[in-house]
C-alpha cells in the first residue's frame, strides 16, 4: 500500500512518529536510540525506520523542511499508516533575550506566515496548537528530572531568508519564543485528522544577537533532546 511519498507497507509504522526534518537525523535518531530497527521507507531518500524504544514501538522519519513538506509525510503517516502522534523534534532560532543557545523549548502554539491552516479553516485564523495532553507528559517528566524547559509559542515561516525587516521586532513584542518552519501545518493536520502532535526545538541560532552554535554542539543538544523526549512519550 505504498502512497506517493512512502513505500512502507501496512502496519510497518507505530502509532508515534517522531520527525526530524532532516533524514540522516532520522537514521541517527533510529541507529542511536531504537532497538530491532528496520527501515521501512526511503522514496526520495526521506528515511523512515520503526523500531523499540524502551520496549515501546516508535518511527521516526524526516519531514524535510518546511510545512508543504512536512505536510505531505504527515498527511501520508496520518491517513495511510494511521500515526496517532506525530511529534517534530527540530531546531529553531530564538527571539527572546531570555532564551540561550542549546535550550530546549516546547511549542505549545504556533503563529504563521503560511496559508494553509487558513486554506483548511475556510479563511479564518486557526488557533494551532499544540496536544495538551503530549504537553503535559512533556513537562511532568521534566519536573521528574529536573531538566528546565521553555513553553510557549513559535513562529512557523515559509521564509527562511529576507523576512519582512521588522518581524523579529513584531515576534519577540508578541510573546513569540522562536522562529522554526513546521510546526503550525503540522497542528493544524493533527486537529483535522484528530490526532495528538508536539513540537520539541532546541535554540540552534539566536536572531537578536546573531549567534550561532557550531554543529558538533548543536547535534549533540539535538541528542539530547531527543532522549529526552523519546524517554517521555514513552514512560
Ligand atoms: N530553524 C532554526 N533556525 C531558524 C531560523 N532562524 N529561522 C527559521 N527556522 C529556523
Amino acid at each position: 500500500m505504498a502512497t506517493p511519498h512512502i513505500s512502507a507497507s501496512e502496519g510497518q509504522f507505530a502509532a508515534t512518529c517522531l520527525l526530524p526534518g532532516d533524514p540522516l537525523r532520522a537514521k541517527y535518531i533510529a541507529e542511536t536510540f531504537l532497538t530491532d530497527v528496520e527501515c521501512v521507507t526511503a522514496v526520495r531518500n526521506m528515511l523512515g525506520y520503526t523500531g523499540y524504544f524502551q520496549g515501546q514501538r516508535i518511527s521516526v522519519m524526516g519531514s524535510g523542511m518546511g510545512m508543504p513538506s512536512c505536510a505531505i509525510y504527515a498527511t501520508e503517516l496520518v491517513r495511510y499508516y494511521g500515526v496517532q502522534r506525530l511529534v517534530r523534534v527540530g531546531s529553531c532560532g530564538a527571539v527572546q533575550k531570555e532564551l540561550k543557545l542549546n535550550d530546549v523549548l516546547v511549542a505549545n502554539s504556533a503563529s504563521t506566515d503560511s496559508n494553509m491552516n487558513k486554506v483548511r479553516f475556510g479563511g479564518f485564523d486557526f488557533a494551532a496548537c499544540a496536544s495538551p495532553r503530549l504537553v503535559q507528559s512533556v513537562l511532568n517528566f521534566a519536573d521528574q528530572r529536573r531538566k528546565a524547559l521553555a513553553v510557549g509559542q513559535v513562529f512557523s515561516t515559509d521564509s527562511f531568508y529576507d523576512s519582512p525587516h521588522d518581524q523579529v521586532e513584531r515576534l519577540q513584542r508578541m510573546g513569540v519564543l522562536a522562529v522554526e518552519m513546521e510546526a503550525a501545518a503540522l497542528y493544524g493536520i493533527a486537529a483535522s485528522y484528530q490526532v495528538q502532535a508536539l513540537t520539541m526545538l532546541t535554540v540552534s541560532d539566536h536572531l537578536l544577537t546573531g549567534e550561532q552554535l557550531p554543529s558538533e554542539a548543536r547535534q549533540n543538544g539535538f541528542t539530547e533532546m531527543v532522549e529526552f523526549t523519546l524517554s517521555a512519550l514513552t514512560g
